[in-house]
């Protein structure tokens, strides 16, 4: 399992006051990048040098002539980061935070499903761990898994992995036949359908949009689907004044600097918890960024065989995104 980033010997002495003033010069010593994903803390996002989608943050770590990359996001985007740049180093503040969906589906039992359906193609939705990359044939994301799906053949049958409420989604806009890998993600599956519904009453001028991820209950009331980015996009060119977002609410952030005349409300989950913000994400804060820059760990790390195996399908998702 990962190793925690703060120590018990990493006393809150050896943090200084001004954490942006410290990070920027521990950015020049060390020439780093930090990409930070839209669901991370507001102060990381204002202190990233990009901030992204999955597809939006792999293609900067695939193109970045940085010598560090600090990744402000969860374990399977830092170690995209790093099967794309062997020789790089790649920190993650916190080597704890994981992903839902990625645990929902472990090598050695997806290696057997696969087993179970010879013929298959394999696409694998980035948030999945190396392993899984490795036993796949193309990697999508969010944001090009409809177009990733629409280029295969339509007479090859295919896996899509790990995400049930995704590939439902692919289904669905292709057309196509999929077997599913039946992960979630803990944050878009406790969105109310109810509490929304009532939203909508209340605010009748606002739209949801909403993120694939979520499931099919909550789809269907969505005005707008998307990717982070392109959620992030619809909002700044809608002529809406007001949104119900159901996506993890750190998003809320770019969105109010982006459109700061309009209303965005997050969707709330089932019970009265945070639900809507991701667990994993939130483990990052400015002071592990700091004391991961400044102590060059946690580090990312893979067997060389998993990483070349893992490489491909990535290469093959970003040749598609580039056409
Ligand atoms: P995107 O960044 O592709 O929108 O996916 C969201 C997500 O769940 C990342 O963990
Ligand atoms: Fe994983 Fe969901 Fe968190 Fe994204 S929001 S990192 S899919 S648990």
């Amino acid at each position: 399992m990962f190793a925690t980033a703060l120590k018990s010997n990493q006393t809150i002495e050896s943090i200084p006051k001004d954490l942006f003033n410290a990070i920027e010069t521990l950015k020049k010593e060390l020439n780093a990048i930090i990409l930070a994903h839209y669901y991370q803390e507001p102060d990381i996002q204002d202190i990233a040098d990009y901030i992204g989608d999955s597809l939006g943050l792999s293609q900067k770590a695939a193109s970045t002539d940085a010598d560090v990359i600090v990744f402000a996001g969860v374990h399977f985007m830092a170690e995209t980061a790093k099967i794309l740049n062997p020789n790089k180093l790649v920190l993650l503040p916190d080597l704890e935070a994981g992903c839902s969906l990625a645990d929902s589906c472990p090598p050695e039992e997806f290696a057997k499903f696969k087993a179970a359906h010879p013929d298959h193609l394999v696409v694998s939705y980035i948030n999945c761990s190396a392993g899984i990359k490795a036993l796949s044939d193309i990697i999508c994301t969010s944001s090009n898994s409809v177009k990733i799906v629409n280029q295969i053949p339509r007479d090859q049958r295919i896996i899509f992995a790990p995400d049930k409420n995704l590939g439902r989604y692919v289904m669905e806009q292709t057309g196509r036949d999929l077997v599913l890998w039946q992960g979630t993600c803990m944050v878009h599956e406790i969105f109310s359908e109810k509490k929304i519904v009532q939203l909508q009453v209340q605010h009748p001028e606002a739209e949801v949009i909403a993120h694939p991820e979520c499931e099919t209950s909550i789809l269907r009331h969505a005005n707008y689907i998307g990717s982070t980015t392109a959620l992030l996009k619809y909002c700044q060119e809608s002529t809406s004044p007001e949104f119900i977002v159901a996506t993890e609410s750190g998003i809320l952030h770019q969105m109010e600097k982006q459109a700061p005349n309009k209303t965005f409300i997050p969707a709330p989950p089932e019970g009265n918890c945070a639900c809507n913000e991701c667990p994993h994400m939130r483990l990052n804060t400015l002071e592990k960024l700091y004391l991961s820059m400044k102590n060059r760990t946690p580090e990312i790390t893979m067997p060389e065989d998993i990483r070349v195996a893992a490489l491909k399908p990535i290469q093959k998702m970003l040749e598609i995104s580039a056409r």
